[in-house]
């Protein structure tokens, strides 16, 4: 079986690393990695590629910071010129990029079979560029790989069992990666005495969204809550370039610990060791579940809801008085965390033998 996985931005990297480790455990696949290039300062992809099991790209296409138009069309375009060459049975993509939608509709118009791992989540909110794009990929794929139980019945509500596709509930593969690198990062991670930080007594956050970067209002109302929030517990910030960019032109003033996105490893440690996580990300209010955190998640919405229905995560919007009673709200919450919301760690095994049976008809 030979898979082209295409990959662009960092939380594909991170899910591709735990599917690249099954791939490798299983005798007769070949994956070849195509990099769109969409995620490219250093800490935002090559530390990936450094510290974790992907596979190095054969195809680098370097198709970043354009409008959403001509990055999607720029990646269509080079992805099927190396379809024509690799010929392979699958094109595998992930959640829900430009790079995601790009990768599948090239595959789909060759009649390359497309895997979407990350499928049937929704947020049902159409102004997001995330909710199109994964809405759109799931239309075109031919095996949909569901981290959820949620997920498997917004395909179904859909009417996706009148569509030629699979459906598999697999759980999250991002489940696979924090598990394998929360023990690396415990023997390797010295972020926490860099930061001279100790377990609990630090808020971690990000701020990438384009809902809350791209509009000012929202930025501020997100800094100057966590600014209140910095006041009682210190509050650092892995600082997506899209913000550090917005922040620095229009001199938002903020308070809290910024530093420059750190890689995977890294990352876990700062998840594992946090008194509780804010954010806008779709990927860190998972890891937060897993090392036993609550999350404030600075979005009005999240695909993920089994964490909110279940008392783990709250969603405030970008009001600041939300932020901040969310905030005071959870630092009190006493959540069970062994709940196995997001299946056994095992996800990316089950998705390469789901794609080996599917070829060979079983
Ligand atoms: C993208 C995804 C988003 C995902 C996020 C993960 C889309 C529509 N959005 O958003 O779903 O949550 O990745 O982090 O695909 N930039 C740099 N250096 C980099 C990467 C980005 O300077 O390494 C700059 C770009 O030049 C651009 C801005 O950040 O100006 C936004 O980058 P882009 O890839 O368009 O979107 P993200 O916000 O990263
Ligand atoms: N992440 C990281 N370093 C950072 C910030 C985030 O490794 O400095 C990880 C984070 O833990 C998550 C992944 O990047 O697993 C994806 O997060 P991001 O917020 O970029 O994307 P999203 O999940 O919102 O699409």
């Amino acid at each position: 079986m030979k898979i082209v996985t295409v990959v662009g931005a960092r939380p594909q990297f991170i899910k591709a690393s735990a599917v690249s480790r099954a791939i490798k455990a299983i005798s007769g696949v070949e994956e070849i990695i195509v990099h769109t290039g969409q995620h490219f300062d250093k800490n935002m992809s090559d530390v990936f590629f450094d510290e974790m099991d992907i596979p190095k790209p054969k195809y680098n296409l370097e198709i970043n910071s354009l409008s959403h138009g001509a990055m999607t069309g720029r990646m269509l375009e080079e992805i099927e010129k190396l379809l024509v060459a690799e010929k392979p049975d699958f094109v595998m993509v992930y959640g829900d990029t430009n790079s995601t939608l790009a990768g599948a509709l090239a595959a789909k118009k060759m009649h390359i079979k497309v895997a979407h791992v990350e499928a049937g989540l929704r947020s049902f909110n159409m102004r997001m560029p995330e909710e199109i794009n994964r809405i759109l990929t799931d239309r075109i794929s031919d095996l949909l790989f569901c981290p959820t139980q949620t997920a498997v019945d917004n395909l179904k509500q859909e009417g996706y069992d009148n569509f030629q596709c699979d459906i598999v509930r697999t759980g999250d593969v991002m489940y696979d990666a924090a598990l394998f690198y929360g023990e690396k990062a415990e023997l390797q991670s010295k972020i926490l005495e860099e930061l001279d930080v100790s377990g609990g007594d630090y808020i971690l956050a990000t701020i990438h969204r384009q809902e809350n970067t791209d509009d000012l209002n929202n930025l501020s109302q997100i800094v100057r809550a966590l600014n209140t929030v910095n006041r009682s517990k210190r509050v650092i910030v892995p600082l997506h370039p899209r913000t550090k960019k917005i922040l620095e032109h229009q001199s938002v003033p903020f308070e809290f610990t910024v530093i420059e996105p750190v890689g995977y490893v890294d990352m876990v440690q700062l998840t594992a060791y946090c008194f509780m996580v804010m954010t806008d990300s779709g990927g860190l209010q998972k890891e937060a579940y897993f090392f036993g955190k609550n999350c404030v998640t600075m979005r009005e919405q999240t695909e993920w809801t089994e964490l909110v229905t279940n008392g783990y995560n709250i969603t405030t919007g970008a009001s600041e008085q939300k932020i901040i009673a969310g905030f005071e709200d959870m630092a009190i919450r006493k959540n069970d965390f062994s709940t196995q919301l997001y299946g056994d760690g095992k996800a990316s095994f089950q998705i390469i033998n789901s794609m080996q049976n599917f070829l060979s008809g079983n």
